[in-house]
């Protein structure tokens, strides 16, 4: 068994952070939504933590940025250029999660410092960091103060159009967390994935050695 130090302190401080962060925009969140059904808090705490968090994970969102904005690492974000390979990579994956997995069959990706991400995570994460997480935060800052944002508002269709992205957001990201916590538990165990974004070390299984005679 091998070691690779794969997640930086930066990411790891960003990523859990940010995990915590959502957790409690989504609770906050549903609550200033749906006010007849859930009552955690009073609903002007709601307002106030909701807002709070947020601008806390624009800022956190910054240390993702820059960490890999100035570091050699923003190399696991480029994306594949040849899309032969990237969808034989893509389909190898999705084979691996939907039937190989249960008959024991190794992870088709193999990780390394630069290229930690398998094809489907590398699509998933680019889309969720660079363009989602990004109009989430934008159309969040527009709600929080409309008036002040009136202009831009209006030119994007008014507070319906806008607030309607934010809500269909939430609801992605709420359903991307379920997949996202399902697909890091299927690691060479459950908790390899999350071992990883605490320590930084990925635990890295041996290939099985080919007999001589094969
Ligand atoms: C309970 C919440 C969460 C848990 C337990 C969790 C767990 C993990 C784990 C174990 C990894 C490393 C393995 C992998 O890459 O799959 C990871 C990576 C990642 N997660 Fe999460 N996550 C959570 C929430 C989120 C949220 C809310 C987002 C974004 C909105 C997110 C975005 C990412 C990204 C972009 C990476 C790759 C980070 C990088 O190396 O640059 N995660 N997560």
């Amino acid at each position: 068994m091998n070691r690779l130090y794969i997640n930086p302190l930066p990411v790891r401080i960003w990523h859990w952070t940010n995990a915590l962060g959502f957790i409690l925009l989504i609770a906050s969140g549903l609550q200033i939504r749906y006010l007849d059904l859930i009552q955690w808090m009073s609903f002007r705490t709601a307002v106030v933590a909701h807002n709070w968090i947020g601008f806390v994970l624009i800022a956190n969102f910054f240390v993702w940025l820059g960490f890999y904005l100035f570091s050699d690492k923003i190399k696991v974000y480029h994306p594949e250029l040849s899309p032969a390979k990237y969808f034989r990579a893509s389909f190898r994956q999705m084979q691996f999660y939907g039937y190989g997995i249960f008959k024991g069959d190794p992870n088709p990706h193999h990780p390394s410092a630069y290229r930690k991400f398998n094809a489907l995570q590398s699509m998933m994460y680019q889309i969720i960091m660079m363009l989602l997480v990004p109009i989430q935060f934008f159309t969040g800052v527009l709600l929080w103060d409309v008036a002040r944002f009136s202009s831009i508002v209006e030119r994007l269709g008014g507070v319906r159009v806008v607030d309607t992205v934010h809500v269909v957001l939430f609801i992605l990201f709420s359903g991307f967390i379920i997949v996202h916590v399902y697909l890091a538990s299927l690691g060479h165990t459950p908790s390899a994935h999350f071992k990883a974004m605490i320590t930084g070390y990925e635990e890295i299984e041996d290939e099985p050695k080919q007999d001589a005679a094969s």
